[in-house]
């Protein structure tokens, strides 16, 4: 059934036609057989938001579809979170636009941010640090001290910096993933009946993971092993899901991208939650990306794909840049920008009317 004549246009410039659209467009519909089918769509709409809401409350566990942001939209509870990516944190000199060491007044800023909006956990996205000719551990150590004066959970992702240096088992063994085994490296942790899920691409093409530089940063792999974890995440929950990666998913090309990214996406693809017969919608909302230091948004068969603005480039407060990232009920996702990081509006699209 397409009666929708309008479209509107996301800040991925890619055409999306949206529910809501679609509401407002069809009372204007003269014709019956228009209007009928236009009713029975306002009935499955509000059944929708009824079953997302649900779901967010913990009170349902079947599915949900997407749909454009609700007007009467309101915060889910337990999901509201800090962000931030590429801090690249040690005590050497700048290097072009990188300034190594005035991230730590910048995650100052930034944590103390976190802490005055209570936000329910933090995460980086990885590159926490960078690599200097001595006095790796130190630096590292000093970093996280920092990092941790946030008063709740916190969370770390790997990136290839963060074993420029040193080794994997060296770096795990200073930072602190809330709650989470010292030695997992990826792992998952719900919050407020969403599932979160950390993965790790820093892996050689051989399999081998990154350790003391033994690597090159454009070789980035997520190994079966992970890749089957991943599927069985993904597969245990009936919750919707976030996903949180260093390197790129949201291209296939580029020496930022995970070599085996088409792969992933298409694990992530497959699991879908179900509200109507014929109707589904990702299960995974969104994935939340580092490495890349502009940052960029894509959309990709109804999963956002959202890369943060790096922390250390640029000098002065006004060059950081960290996010708060909150969901609300309908599903659709706000991303609040600080200093250079973009605001954007992450909305939940119905698969049948993707443009
Ligand atoms: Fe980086």
């Amino acid at each position: 059934m397409v009666i929708i004549k309008e479209v509107i246009m996301t800040k991925s410039r890619k055409w999306v036609l949206t529910r809501r659209f679609f509401l407002k467009s069809s009372v204007s519909l003269a014709a019956a057989p228009f209007l009928f089918a236009a009713n029975a769509m306002m009935r499955a709409f509000k059944d929708e938001n009824s079953l997302k809401k649900d779901l967010l409350r913990g009170t349902r566990t079947s599915s949900f579809s997407g749909v454009a942001p609700d007007a009467n939209r309101k915060p889910a509870p337990g999901v509201r979170f800090g962000m931030l990516t590429d801090s690249h944190y040690a005590d050497i000199d700048t290097r072009g636009t990188r300034y190594y060491r005035e991230s730590i007044s910048k995650m100052h800023e930034c944590i103390e941010l976190m802490n005055d909006k209570q936000v329910d956990f933090v995460i980086q996205l990885g590159d926490f640090k960078n690599g200097a000719p001595d006095n790796n551990m130190e630096n590292l150590r000093r970093f996280e001290d920092v990092y941790a004066k946030f008063s709740g959970p916190r969370y770390h992702v790997l990136g290839n910096h963060d074993m420029d240096s040193i080794s994997k088992p060296q770096f795990m063994s200073v930072i602190e993933n809330t709650g989470i085994d010292k030695d997992a490296s990826y792992y998952s942790f719900d919050h407020g009946n969403v599932r979160f899920i950390v993965l790790d691409a820093n892996f050689r093409e051989d399999g081998k993971p990154y350790d003391t530089g033994n690597f090159s940063w454009m070789d980035s792999n997520i190994p079966a092993v992970q890749r089957e974890w991943l599927d069985n995440e993904l597969r245990s929950t009936d919750r919707p899901v976030i996903i949180f990666i260093h390197q790129l998913l949201d291209n296939d090309e580029g020496n930022h991208y995970v070599r085996n990214a088409s792969e992933i996406r298409r694990v992530l693809e497959r699991h879908t939650l179900k509200l109507h017969d014929d109707e589904h919608c990702p299960k995974v909302l969104a994935v939340f990306q580092g490495h890349q230091h502009r940052g960029q948004y894509n959309l990709i068969n109804n999963i956002h794909y959202y890369t943060l603005k790096a922390m250390v480039e640029g000098s002065g407060k006004e060059n950081n840049s960290y996010a708060i990232v909150e969901l609300f009920d309908d599903l659709s996702i706000e991303i609040k920008g600080y200093r250079k990081a973009v605001n954007h509006t992450l909305e939940s699209i119905p698969a049948e009317v993707q443009g």
